[in-house]
């Protein structure tokens, strides 16, 4: 990441929007200050709201799902991260995987800003600075990617989101190119464990559209998309890494 500025504390702030110009370079726009384009580097601003987002999750899962992409995903190439979400696994990924150019996304702004505060933070190169990319939105998503990669999302949102995240990998993806999804699954209608059960029904609670999703649904979705469940891997505390390929 060619960063202007990489010490400044913009980097890491809510209230900066990266703005490209026609040639190319970035200008970092602040959305807080009466000063549209601060003077760079700023490192002592009263406005200042820190964007990085430190969650549990990710910190303790993020060396299991590291062992699967390193051996699944390919040597080189744009791995596309379908909501980011804090930004933790980018990072972790991206340091860990060099050769590889890690895209971030999110439909949320904050969290784009928070996975700009931790590349910022951690001075990653490989990573690019996070799209807007709402999975069920065909116009969102980048032309080209060589991999996609997707933690805990199809459980916190609409089944739509699956399905948006399926069409967007058989658009992208050539044959042969992997969509890795991690998270909690219930398999031909059996949840693996009761806590995933009781979080099935919590989730539903928050959001009757959300839910645990079940293996042999998406798969049905995933083959008429040209997409097949290559692996199911077993991970701590009840979760799986899938691994989709592109056929
Ligand atoms: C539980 S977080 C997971 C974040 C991260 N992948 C992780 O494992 O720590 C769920 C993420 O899904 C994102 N999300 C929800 N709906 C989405 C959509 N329609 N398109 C893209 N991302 C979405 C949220 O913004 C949030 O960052
Ligand atoms: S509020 Fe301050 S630190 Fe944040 S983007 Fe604006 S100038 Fe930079």
């Amino acid at each position: 990441m060619s960063l202007p500025h990489p010490d400044s504390l913009c980097h890491r702030c809510r209230a900066l929007r990266h703005v490209e110009s026609g040639r190319g370079g970035q200008f970092l726009m602040c959305t807080a200050t009466d000063e549209k384009y601060p003077q760079q580097p700023v490192t002592a601003c009263p406005e200042f709201v820190d964007a990085q987002k430190v969650w549990p999750a990710p910190e303790r899962n993020r060396d299991s799902i590291l062992a699967v992409l390193v051996r699944v995903l390919p040597p080189v190439g744009v791995a596309l991260e379908v909501a980011s979400g804090s930004g933790q696994h980018a990072v972790h990924f991206a340091r860990s995987l060099p050769d590889l150019e890690w895209l971030p996304s999110d439909v949320d702004p904050d969290g784009r800003a928070s996975v700009r505060a931790w590349t910022a933070v951690e001075r990653i190169s490989n990573v690019r600075l996070p799209i807007a990319l709402d999975v069920t939105d065909p116009d969102a998503w980048p032309d080209h990617a060589d991999a996609i990669f997707c933690a805990n999302m199809v459980h916190i949102a609409p089944w739509a989101c699956c399905l948006g995240l399926l069409d967007g990998a058989a658009r992208l993806l050539s044959p042969g190119q992997p969509l890795v999804t991690y998270g909690p699954y219930r398999f031909s209608g059996r949840f693996t464990a009761e806590s995933n059960a009781r979080f099935d029904l919590s989730l539903k609670e928050r959001d009757p559209s959300w839910g645990v999703r079940d293996v042999d649904d998406i798969a049905r979705e995933a083959k008429t998309r040209g997409l097949v469940l290559e692996e199911t891997i077993e991970m701590p505390a009840n979760n799986h890494t899938l691994v989709w390929r592109r056929i």
